[in-house]
């Protein structure tokens, strides 16, 4: 048999009322917060992420689907939507018309080893505000992710909050961090070893509990942030408490995209596992000019739909997959399909949902599958039927019958 390659998972009809519940949340949240969709291809020229998310992380130099196509030209699936965004956004000069806010979904690719709310393709749910550098845009952001988060049914979650500070201050911080963690070399992980000239921000994150005694007692990013950087940090957390959102800072939060500056943050469940992180996103005043753009500062989230719908299923919060149509037309004479087929076009036309059999089945079979289907009513034709030109409609939920003219039909299941 040929399966789905692993880290991938077919969405099968069954599961898509839970998917659509949580598609249909986020763009109510978005155009609440008037915010305006943008799509963009799936596969981009791989300087897009080299350039953008940073070849020193582990997004770009080990999990990235990145082949030449036939004409010789290297191309990556996209792993994140942010640097496929500010490419769009730059080259169609969408800054042009001011402040930009966009959101997006669909499908995304990373070469990870696949776990519990891990796959190889995934989907993520994103917002980018473009265009501004003030807190109100952090906390826009944020708010419209918490507000996403409340109108799904989760109450119990966790924001952590860092800031990174501005690029001098972070390349103070660094070359500190790098002096610290070069004096404790021979006892970092063989992976942190490696990460230490390249990119030592990362080592922060390490879960190596060899690392993590190192971590401890690492300096922190907090205390090298200039005036403006405290300021622009202090903002966030003060508007943040103004509207009620509860916040942890982590000054060990430092993400794994290398564009963030000033503020980083990030959603955790306990609900979930090891992958306890369902959203992030920080700002990435940058970005723009890395990209070849001008000065546009920006910020952004993307929320993981997998692990969204990993937490609404272990709190029982999830549409059941249920079907239910209006009319299943039984047929008690086999010889009747024009009947039958005129009868449900009649129907459909009218904007009544209707199904019937098509397998010649038998009269019993065929009441089987109008409950399986959670049919309202059944209209049950048979010669007799044809003869007197009224049929008989059976209402499933009391079990009333009348017999009525098809023209009738309409208006009578209307009007109850
Ligand atoms: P990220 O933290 O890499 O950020 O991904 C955001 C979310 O995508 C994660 O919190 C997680 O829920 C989900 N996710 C990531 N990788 C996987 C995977 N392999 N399997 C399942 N879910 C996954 C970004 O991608 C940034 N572009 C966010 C951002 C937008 N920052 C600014 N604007």
């Amino acid at each position: 048999m040929i399966r789905t390659p692993r880290g991938t998972k077919d969405i099968l009809p069954s599961d898509m009322k839970k998917w659509n519940f949580i598609e249909q949340k986020f763009a109510e949240t978005c155009k609440l917060f008037s915010y305006k969709e943008i799509r963009t291809p799936i596969f981009e020229n791989t300087e897009v992420f080299s350039g953008g998310v940073g070849e020193g992380t582990d997004i770009v130099g080990k999990e990235m689907y990145t082949f030449d196509d036939r004409g010789g030209n290297q191309m990556t699936l996209r792993p994140e939507m942010t640097a496929s965004l500010v490419r769009s956004a730059i080259e169609h000069n969408l800054m042009d018309t001011g402040v930009q806010r966009l959101w997006y979904y669909g499908p995304f690719f990373r070469y990870e080893r696949p776990q519990k709310g891990r796959q190889r393709q995934f989907h993520q749910f994103g917002a980018e505000l473009l265009g501004s550098a003030s807190p109100m845009a952090d906390i826009e952001i944020i708010s419209l992710c918490t507000q996403l988060i409340s109108s799904c049914g989760i109450r119990n979650y966790k924001l952590l909050l860092n800031s990174l500070g501005n690029k001098s201050s972070r390349a103070k911080y660094l070359s500190n961090l790098k002096d610290y963690l070069k004096d404790n070399r021979d006892n970092l992980s063989e992976v942190s070893q490696t990460r230490l000239e390249q990119n030592p921000l990362r080592i922060l994150d390490s879960k190596s509990p060899d690392d993590r005694k190192i971590i401890d007692s690492a300096p922190l990013l907090i205390n090298f942030l200039d005036d403006k950087s405290s300021d622009h940090f202090a903002k966030v957390k003060e508007l943040l408490s103004t509207i009620n959102i509860n916040y942890e800072v982590e000054p060990k939060l430092v993400r794994g995209l290398d564009y963030y500056s000033h503020t980083v943050f990030e959603f955790q469940s306990t609900s979930l596992g090891a992958q306890d992180a369902f959203g992030g996103g920080g700002r990435y005043n940058e970005l723009f000019e890395q990209l070849g753009g001008k000065n546009v500062p920006a910020v952004g989230f993307a929320m993981g739909a997998e692990r969204l719908l990993l937490i609404l299923e272990s709190l029982g919060k999830l549409p059941k997959d249920e079907e239910c149509i209006d009319i299943y037309i039984i047929s008690a004479d086999k010889n009747i399909e024009d009947i039958i087929c005129k009868t449900r076009d009649y129907l459909l036309s009218e904007n009544i949902s209707t199904l019937c059999d098509i397998n010649s089945r038998s009269f019993k079979a065929q009441f089987k599958e109008a409950n399986k289907l959670n049919a309202k009513w059944v209209l049950i034709i048979g010669t007799n039927e044809i003869e007197s030109g009224k049929f008989t409609l059976k209402n499933m939920q009391t079990s009333e019958q009348i017999e009525i003219l098809i023209s009738e039909i309409p208006s009578y299941i209307n009007k109850l």
